[in-house]
């Protein structure tokens, strides 16, 4: 049977090279959405993600839990975690079937991903009250709170471009915005990234859990290493209209 050229091209085939080109992994017709996290050089973000939670949850759980505040780095580890599934979700999608169920994915995880963060920073703000402490004393202080209001934003936005675009104005002027989502997105996920090497720079994550800052700045890497590469460059040109 002659092959169709208009054909998705298969993920995981010998015709992708091993580490990528931009955005060259794409969603074969029938592969299912899930899939889409493993495709490509997701492993290397699977793999950066893990090392960043076992990181952070050896940590906590090799020293004395404090109730609250344990629960900070627990929930942020996990939401960061959610994040990248995420980010990695809708990638490789093409077709208007798979951009649909990758967005309604996307948005589950990241809703997720937003109660985790709710919860991390509910916890340190009741440790800070209790304990009498003052606010924006470190980086990792200052750059968190930006993230959380960022992220905020993010949803906010991106959640009503997706199921109410009648809120700017129909779905065209919905869609010239997913540009701008993607790069805010992908400028979130690279923010989380450093806070989390930012926490080994903290009395508590440095000297206390004794987290290895080289550790984290590795398994950030081989985060950004993953995603990067999946990155399709027509779906965040500034210049051009995408959807
Ligand atoms: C990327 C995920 C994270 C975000 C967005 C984040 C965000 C924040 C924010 C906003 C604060 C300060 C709140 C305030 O000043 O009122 C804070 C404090 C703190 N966080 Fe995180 N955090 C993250 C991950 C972690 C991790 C993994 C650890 C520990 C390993 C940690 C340890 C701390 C500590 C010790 C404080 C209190 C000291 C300070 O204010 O600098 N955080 N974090």
């Amino acid at each position: 049977m002659p092959s169709d050229p208009h054909a998705a091209p298969q993920s995981g085939t010998e015709h992708e090279p091993l580490l990528g080109r931009p955005g060259d992994v794409s969603q074969g017709r029938t592969d299912p959405i899930l899939k889409n996290l493993i495709t490509g050089t997701a492993p290397l973000a699977q793999a950066g993600g893990l090392i960043l939670t076992a990181l952070v949850f050896g940590g906590v759980f090799t020293h004395k839990l404090l109730i609250p505040f344990s629960l900070h780095p627990l929930l942020n580890a996990f939401a960061v975690l959610v994040g990248i599934q995420a980010v990695l979700i809708p990638q490789p999608t093409h077709t208007a079937a798979q951009k649909r169920i990758g967005a309604r994915v996307h948005a589950a995880f990241w809703a997720t991903a937003l109660m985790a963060f709710v919860g991390a920073l509910s916890a340190v703000e009741v440790h800070k009250k209790r304990a009498g402490l003052g606010h924006f004393e470190s980086w990792h202080a200052i750059l968190g709170v930006a993230i959380y209001a960022l992220l905020v934003l993010q949803a906010a936005v991106g959640a009503t471009m997706y199921f109410f675009p009648a809120v700017y104005g129909g779905v065209d002027n919905a869609k010239s915005l997913y540009k701008y989502h993607r790069i805010t997105g992908y400028t979130i996920l690279s923010l989380l990234l450093v806070n989390v090497v930012l926490a080994t720079r903290t009395y508590y994550g440095g000297t206390i859990l004794g987290i290895k800052t080289w550790a984290t700045v590795l398994g950030a890497v081989l985060v950004v290493a993953g995603v990067t590469p999946r990155i399709k460059k027509q779906k965040v040109r500034l210049w051009t209209s995408s959807s």
